[in-house]
């Protein structure tokens, strides 16, 4: 029997060993190349053995968070930029949101991404509120910031050790993912071009005021429920009231349809718009904000209309991006964390 236990007991030190030998090599190699190592342990082995008493923390907070692929999104971005942090996510109970992030300030923690329900909750509750999260309304990106030797507020990430005292920075980064998508994936800039945008909720409402803001000359509002398009189009009257806007569908051609609606989510949903009322082919581009599944059939009929077309992966990607450089000041390896999106979204 105790040979047996000092035999299993040289063998698991053999196998530690060659393990060890594999984990030095790989720490020579680029992280940008490590994808490509044919390594049996996996990533996550590999992330895990190298968090040390220096690693810093994000984190995205969620009820629920199971779904959200901002871990695998933020890390891969991290790891790219060579930096020993990592993102984590948590599920935090709204009655909860004001000590989570208390407690993500006190462990030094660089910044937090809010998902649903926190957004508009943490308006309150965060230190400090950034202008893009006045003007849109909600925070989706927590900063931890430190004062620097002048007294000015700086990101935490560029302290080493924790600071005394820390506050915590509220910023809206989902406005001009919107933007960053609509032009990156389907080549459609705002400026004088006619919407149909459908939905009103907290989604509908950020991409309605970010197309106005960004010069669309005609929006055309349809929502389930009258009273939020008619709120919705009040915001944008004083805000912009160069915007021509109607509530309801457009007689002709429109450059870009949208939902932003949550219907399509569920293989059962009904279309966000009524076929009766607006037929695809008057759309040159239509943009699903729901990227789970890829082609809802709201895109499905839109590319048989031979319209340009386009999920929402591209808003959690640049929504994520803007984030991390708002927590690292570096550019955000986009491209990299495109790919680590869709491989955990879509397998
Ligand atoms: P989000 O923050 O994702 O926008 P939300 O604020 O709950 O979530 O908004 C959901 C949107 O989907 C709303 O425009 C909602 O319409 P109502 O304002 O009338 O609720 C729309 N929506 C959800 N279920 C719907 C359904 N069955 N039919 C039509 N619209 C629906």
């Amino acid at each position: 029997m105790r040979l047996t236990a000092i035999r299993r007991e040289a063998k698991a030190a053999t196998v530690r060993a060659e393990n060890e030998k594999r984990f030095r090599a790989l720490a020579h190699i680029s992280l940008c190349t490590w994808r490509r190592v044919p390594y049996k342990h996996g990533v996550s082995e590999l992330s895990a053995r190298s968090i040390d008493a220096g690693t810093r923390y994000c984190a995205v907070y969620g009820h629920p968070v199971r779904h959200s692929a901002s871990p695998a999104m933020q890390n891969a971005g991290l790891a790219a930029l060579g930096l020993n942090w990592r993102y984590l996510g948590f599920d935090v109970h709204p009655e909860s949101l004001p000590s989570a992030i208390a407690g993500a300030q006190a462990m030094n923690f660089i910044g937090l991404n809010l998902t649903v329900p926190h957004k508009l909750l943490a308006l309150d509750i965060v230190d400090a509120l950034d202008d893009s999260a006045k003007l849109w309304g909600s925070v989706n990106t927590v900063r931890f910031e430190a004062q620097g030797e002048q007294g000015e507020w700086k990101p935490l990430g560029e302290f080493a050790n924790a600071p005394r005292k820390v506050r915590s920075r509220g910023f809206n980064t989902d406005a001009e993912a919107v933007a960053r998508a609509l032009r990156e994936d389907l080549q459609f800039e705002s400026r004088g071009k006619t919407v149909l945008l459908l939905g009103a909720g907290g989604a509908g409402r950020t991409a309605a005021l970010k197309l106005a803001s960004a010069g669309v000359a005609q929006l055309f509002l349809v929502n389930r429920t009258q009273s939020k398009a008619e709120t919705v189009a009040k915001e944008i009257g004083r805000l912009y009231p160069e915007v021509m806007l109607d509530l309801g569908y457009p007689p002709g051609k429109v450059d870009l349809a949208l939902n932003a609606t949550s219907l399509g989510l569920r293989p059962d949903d009904p279309l966000p718009f009524a076929e009766t009322h607006f037929a695809l082919h008057d759309a040159a581009a239509v943009f699903d904000m729901i990227y789970r599944p890829a082609e809802t059939p709201f895109i499905k009929l839109a590319q048989a209309a031979g319209c340009r077309t386009a999920n929402g992966l591209g808003m959690l990607l640049h929504q994520g991006a803007r984030a991390l450089e708002l927590w690292t000041g570096q550019p955000a390896p986009t491209a990299i964390m495109r790919e680590a999106l869709q491989k955990n979204v879509y397998g």
